[in-house]
């Protein structure tokens, strides 16, 4: 009994010695340590023997069950060690082949110079408001101080979408907003944003535009603030060999106002002159609309065409590149301001 017990080990030894994959060697449990399995079948041949032979033979097949649970566990982990060997290598990373690129966007330049002017603004104590682009004729005109049948509401020829509602022609609506929320509090804001006209598109006009709104509101603002605010952005945005020069000029908002220059080099070396901004000192029916007493309050404030600055920044010919999405334009952008 003892030698067919020693006998069926040499056996499976043998073939587990053979087996050449992990599936193979799974039959060969089945049918050795399996619950039909020979080893147990040699168990079950106890019964055969007498009570003084049983402990011995039992301890004996004991034995060959370990042996051969445990021949078959290193054999297990040959194959797994192999299998990762050969994961390892079909996984294997060339760190020095060259990489693939991939394209990675930018912000738009136009958003390069609100974000920029907004750095400048915040730095000086300014906040960021911002106000809807769908407006009503209130806030858009007769807030600015441009009633029903005034004639300066021809300057923006407008999209109306029904009596009262039209896209906004420019940021000054911001302005009013800010007012009635800040009920009499003093002000500092800078607004960003779209703004719409109908105009005929061509490289200078483009019927929907983006603008960046000032306004300060405080006791004893004067035209020396506003100078001051705007000296420093052109000088931010340009260059500090830049000045400005102030030309009277007109807004219903504004009383005095001003168009704002920037000065340039010719190419004969002479100063020229480039118009890029209007502003004033806020009109006191502006600020009694808006809560604010014009006897005690002052403001100033204005109003600069982002695509402006943007066109004579980056020497750009026409104004339509900005909304055309073509990626050679607008990869000559990224991280100009950076
Ligand atoms: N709203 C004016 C426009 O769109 C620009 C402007 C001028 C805004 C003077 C101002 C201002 O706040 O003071 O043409």
């Amino acid at each position: 009994m003892i030698d067919t017990l020693i006998n069926m080990k040499q056996q499976a030894l043998k073939e587990i010695e053979k087996v050449k994959e992990l599936s193979e060697l799974d039959q060969l449990r089945i049918k050795y340590l399996g619950k039909k399995g020979d080893v147990s079948l040699m168990m079950a041949k106890l019964r055969d023997l007498s009570p003084e032979e049983r402990p011995l033979f039992g301890q004996k097949v004991n034995e060959v069950k370990s042996e051969l649970e445990e021949r078959i566990y290193q054999k297990k982990q040959i194959f797994e060690q192999e299998e990762l060997i050969k994961l390892l290598a079909s996984e294997k990373i060339d760190v020095t082949l060259p990489g693939t690129s991939f394209y990675q966007g930018s912000i738009h330049p136009l958003n390069q110079v609100i974000e920029d002017v907004e750095d400048l603004f915040i730095g000086m104590g300014y906040e960021i408001a911002e106000g809807p682009e769908l407006e009503n004729d209130h806030y858009n005109f007769e807030m600015m101080n441009l009633a029903k049948d005034h004639p300066a509401r021809a300057m923006q020829d407008s999209f109306y979408v029904d009596e009262n509602n039209l896209l906004r022609t420019h940021t000054s609506p911001v302005q009013a907003r800010t007012m009635l929320e800040k009920k009499g509090k003093p002000l500092k804001i800078i607004c960003p944003g779209k703004v719409y006209r109908r105009d005929d598109d061509d490289p200078t006009h483009s019927h929907q535009f983006m603008q960046i709104e000032g306004l300060v509101i405080d006791k004893n603002i004067t035209f020396a603030s506003l100078k001051d605010a705007l000296l420093k952005m052109v000088r931010h945005l340009f260059g500090v060999e830049r000045t400005i020069r102030l030309r009277p000029s007109y807004f219903p908002f504004t009383e005095p106002s001003v168009e704002v220059d920037v000065s340039y080099i010719k190419k004969d070396g002479t100063i020229g002159w480039i118009e890029i901004l209007g502003a004033g000192q806020v009109h006191p029916n502006v600020l009694s609309m808006g809560g604010y007493d014009p006897e005690q309050f002052q403001g100033f404030a204005f109003g600069i065409g982002v695509e402006r600055i943007a066109i004579l920044k980056y020497g750009i010919d026409d104004i339509r590149h900005f909304y055309m999405n073509d990626l050679r334009f607008l990869r000559q952008f990224k991280g100009v301001n950076k």
